[in-house]
């Protein structure tokens, strides 16, 4: 891996040794019977003790090393971030809900960007220990091993989509757009339930296609570095804003080329 500036390989090497250890009590964790509470009454928003936890050892480990960084965090608003330093972006637990289920499907995404830029990131599967990782401009790796780009080719009949019951749901109230049409139009369809590995899925080439009307920065920033240094192509509606909308979701529709993403687009009927 070609070296970064500004202290990034140190960053990037506390940073995986932090995902590690809390890998290790999330995969310890996972056995027990997790108790979760529900955010704003809502019975598909949990949280658990583990998401406080492991957010709260992440970013102590990093502000001990880099005490100027700021940090985007799902479970705990840290206030405006400084947008001349370095941000980190991090969901502690994508995938809460298949966590509590005691489904494999969850991992830990976190994102260090530059002001607006990323510069890399890093989606750990905890229950199947694959560590995806990009660098901005260098490319994807997985485990270590130098991930391959993505053919840039393919087309909807042959695309495996996931989406979910919500986010059809969504995209009709929001935007007139009827995700059940897809049926009979395309070779099947999933919801894995952690955003950031479904970026990761596409960029390895197990999916082909994700939308999803409400996620946050914290749900794909890392998965989308990820997509993009493969060759893969996100549309974010409306773009990030980590000045003054930071904490707000947005449309996202992640494809593993630019030619899927115009043909699904087009065949939704969605002009963004
Ligand atoms: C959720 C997952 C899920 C997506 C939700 C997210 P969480 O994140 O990424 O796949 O559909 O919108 O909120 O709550 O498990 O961190
Ligand atoms: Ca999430
Ligand atoms: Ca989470």
């Amino acid at each position: 891996m070609k070296s970064m500036n500004n202290l990034e390989p140190q960053r990037l090497t506390l940073v995986k040794s932090l995902v590690k250890s809390c890998g290790e009590i999330l995969e310890k964790a996972a056995t027990e019977d997790n108790t979760h509470r529900l955010k704003k009454n809502n019975p598909s928003d949990l949280v658990t003790l583990y998401d406080n936890k492991v957010e709260n050892i992440l970013v102590q480990g990093i502000e001990r090393e880099f005490p100027k960084d700021s940090f985007l965090t799902e479970e705990m608003d840290r206030g405006p971030v400084n947008i001349n330093s370095y941000i980190w972006i991090i969901d502690p637990i994508d995938g809460t809900t298949n966590f509590v289920q005691r489904h494999r499907d969850y991992s830990i995404s976190i994102a260090c960007y530059k002001g607006d830029f990323p510069v890399f990131a890093l989606v750990y599967d905890v229950m199947a220990q694959e560590l995806f990782e990009a660098q901005k401009g260098q490319g994807a790796w997985l485990n270590g091993e130098r991930m391959l780009p993505l053919t840039g080719m393919g087309y909807l009949k042959n695309s495996l989509v996931d989406f979910s019951v919500n986010g059809i749901h969504t995209m009709k109230k929001h935007y007139n757009v009827d995700l059940v049409k897809l049926s009979g139009s395309i070779r099947g369809h999933r919801a894995l339930g952690s955003a950031s590995l479904i970026l990761c899925h596409i960029a390895r080439g197990d999916t082909d296609i994700y939308i999803s009307p409400k996620l946050h920065i914290w749900d794909y920033a890392a998965g989308n570095l990820i997509l993009q240094e493969l060759g893969g192509e996100v549309l974010l509606y409306p773009k990030d804003d980590l000045l003054h909308s930071p904490r707000s979701s947005r449309l996202l529709i992640g494809t593993n080329s630019s030619m899927v993403l115009e043909e699904f687009k087009d065949y939704l009927g969605l002009n963004l």
